[in-house]
């Protein structure tokens, strides 16, 4: 019978589990498919280390935990639009944009989001793995929600308790509103038109914190496309939402992961925030990403897509 190895992905980490020996012949286990299930829910991040460096294989293992769909972006590049249903391709030649952190230059940088704020639906997870790895950095960071909620301050817990915050597409850093880290500035933009972009969809509601089947509560926002807050809409709300994302970031603990080709990442896109870290702008970067099918419910649009645009 095929067997895996799970081990802590980190110490003095509440979430994140390391597995190897995860073989195509392990992938086809029941039994282990159920334990990776588990796992999943339980640990929020999952390392898969050895792992056969192919995209049949990411897909493989995407499928492990629901469905593979199609990103709701349609000029998000695609890894092989007619054959890798469901895989997008993130490098530094389709994302040019440059920021300064500290002084440092830095491209392929996000700040810490859930994919797909700017929609209704929330993917469940995304499968990550590196074809082209940069010589330093070009990390991805991990946190996780339920660790967030349960370490900050309840005063200002309570704050964001109810709160539903707008997205849309508008990614642009220089429209950002808070939550932008200090010393930071925009060298080169990136190439998209963010505006045509968010008007192709209406904006989407989401929860600032919501509880799982499993009864945790989540802390779940993001600055990133972030337009208010739902019903408000007051220019104020933006010191209330710095206070409240201050607090997640003195708190947060997260895992920064340094990758190798023969890595693939999932992580619950429902509890889990990331970030990608960077690296130099002279350097070459390629991730591809899957999107697996699925959602928490509580997302909502502001009126039906078909009217998005109107007027
Ligand atoms: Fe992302």
């Amino acid at each position: 019978m095929a067997s895996i190895e799970i081990r802590p992905i980190a110490d003095g980490l509440t979430f994140g589990s390391r597995v190897t020996g995860l073989d195509r012949n392990a992938l086809a286990d029941e039994d282990i498919r159920t334990q990776l299930n588990d796992l999943f829910i339980d640990r929020g991040v999952i390392v898969f280390e050895g792992m056969e460096a192919t995209s049949a294989m990411q897909m493989e293992l995407s499928q492990v935990f629901g469905p593979l769909k199609d990103h709701p972006v349609d000029n998000v590049d695609r890894a092989d639009r007619d054959h890798l249903m469901g895989v997008i391709e993130l490098s530094t030649q389709a994302y040019p944009c440059v920021v300064e952190i500290d002084g440092k230059p830095l491209v392929t940088w996000q700040p810490w989001h859930f994919d797909h704020a700017y929609n209704d639906e929330l993917n469940r997870a995304g499968v990550l793995r590196s074809l082209k790895i940069a010589a330093e950095d070009g990390q991805t960071g991990f946190a996780d929600g339920i660790q967030i909620y349960n370490d900050m301050d309840p005063a200002i817990r309570d704050k964001a308790e109810g709160l539903h915050l707008l997205y849309n597409l508008d990614l642009r850093y220089t429209e950002q509103k808070f939550g932008l880290p200090k010393n930071f500035r925009q060298i080169r933009p990136h190439d998209k038109d963010f505006i045509a972009m968010a008007k192709t969809l209406p904006r989407s509601i989401h929860p600032v914190i919501w509880t799982r089947d499993t009864g945790e509560k989540v802390f779940h926002m993001t600055p990133y496309g972030c337009q208010g807050i739902e019903g408000s809409e007051k220019s104020e709300d933006f010191q209330l939402l710095q206070e409240i994302w201050d607090e997640a970031m003195r708190v947060v603990k997260p895992y920064r992961h340094s990758w190798k080709l023969t890595d693939m990442v999932i992580w619950d896109n429902w509890r889990v925030l990331h970030e990608a870290c960077g690296c130099n702008p002279n350097e070459e970067r390629v991730m591809h990403r899957t999107t697996i099918k699925g959602d928490y419910g509580l997302g909502r649009f502001e009126q039906k897509p078909e009217l998005a645009g109107a007027g």
